[in-house]
């Protein structure tokens, strides 16, 4: 079997919330717990990508550490996983400079992530967030990622992020860059709004009230929970019966991913009965997964000095093999050798 190159990234735009934790930070600390001697794991804040929409800089250092020490209170450890900050691996905007010259408009004019985030202002939306997708796919290439664990909403930035490396193999004949799968966990690919089971949960939602931050204390978690949205009806006897309820859908999705039972049976254990039998049972059960890593994460946030240094030493670590790949790939462009 071939060596595993995991790889994925944040951005530091907000707090932390439950759909990060269960689309793709849980998966991110499983996948650590299961490297082998030959695999590697590379996590990253992405705070390039977070410039593409205006962020003032004394807020952008400040969630960098958050997001770092939230990573750490889940269970990244940065002794076993490479954890940094992107800006300090110049090599991601080296690549994604090369990358840029093989990935085409039609391709990027596709991306729905840029369109829901220019909205009805293209013209004002900045370069950067146009070509977002082609740095995202230098963030994965340049470590050669074999699994990207992530939630569904990235799926379509990493099938790019393939077809940018085939693209750049077959134009150049060569077999320099490595097509990464995306990792979805099925029983979380999506968790939504707390306010509105349409929209996805989000760090950029206004309302504090849609998300349940990994750093809420046990009171707020209850609060948010009982003040979810809902509708009247009692619970179904099997899942298939949550159709064209979202709001429930997700209550139950979010019992389900974080006590590891299928939707099925708990939709048996609470049928006939309505949400305020269920929600205490759902406050409960993420309090007792979300309030130890709280603890944490306090305790981390205490020693910024101490944050900065482990990401120093994990931008080192990176920074060695990303430059392999870069100078791979000057070479197959024909760039001189320095
Ligand atoms: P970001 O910062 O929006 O989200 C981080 C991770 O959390 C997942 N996620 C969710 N999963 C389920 N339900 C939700 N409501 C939910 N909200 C967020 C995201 O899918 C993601 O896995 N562009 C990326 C950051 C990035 C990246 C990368 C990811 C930059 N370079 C390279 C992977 C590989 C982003 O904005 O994620």
């Amino acid at each position: 079997m071939t060596a595993k190159r995991i790889v994925s990234g944040i951005q530091p735009t907000g707090q932390l919330h439950l759909g990060n934790w269960l689309g793709a930070i849980r998966n991110w600390v499983r996948m650590q717990d299961a490297l082998g001697p030959d695999d590697r794991a590379f996590f990253f804040i992405a705070d390039l990508h977070a410039i593409t929409l205006p962020q003032d800089p004394a807020e952008l250092r400040r969630a960098t550490r958050e997001i770092a020490a939230a990573l750490i209170a889940s269970g990244i450890d940065p002794a076993r996983s490479v954890l940094f900050n992107q800006a300090q691996v110049a090599e991601h905007a080296e690549l994604a400079w090369v990358l840029g010259c093989t990935a085409r408009m039609g391709w990027l004019n596709r991306m729905t992530q840029f369109k829901e985030k220019s909205g009805k202002d293209r013209e004002g939306a900045s370069v950067g967030l146009f070509t977002y997708p082609v740095l995202q796919a230098a963030d994965v290439l340049v470590y050669k990622a074999t699994h990207v664990p992530v939630g569904e909403d990235q799926k379509q930035h990493l099938e790019l992020a393939r077809d940018i490396a085939i693209k750049f193999n077959t134009d150049l004949g060569v077999e320099v860059l490595v097509p990464p799968e995306p990792i979805i966990p099925p029983e979380a690919p999506r968790i939504r709004s707390l306010r509105d089971g349409k929209a996805k949960m989000s760090k950029s939602d206004p309302s504090e009230q849609s998300r349940i931050a990994l750093t809420d204390t046990a009171d707020a978690i209850r609060q948010k929970i009982r003040r979810a949205r809902t509708d009247p009806d009692p619970l179904p006897e099997t899942a298939a019966g949550l159709a064209g309820r979202p709001e429930a859908q997700n209550l139950v999705g979010i019992l389900a991913a974080v006590t590891g039972r299928t939707m099925d049976a708990i939709c048996a254990e609470f049928a006939g009965q309505g949400f305020a039998a269920f929600k205490p049972v759902l406050a409960d059960a993420l309090v007792a997964v979300l309030e130890p890593l709280s603890a944490r994460f306090r305790e981390l946030l205490a020693d910024p000095a101490e944050i900065d240094s482990i990401l120093r030493t994990g931008a080192a670590r990176a920074r060695e093999v990303a430059q392999a790949t870069v100078a791979e790939v000057h070479d197959a462009v024909g760039f001189l050798k320095p």
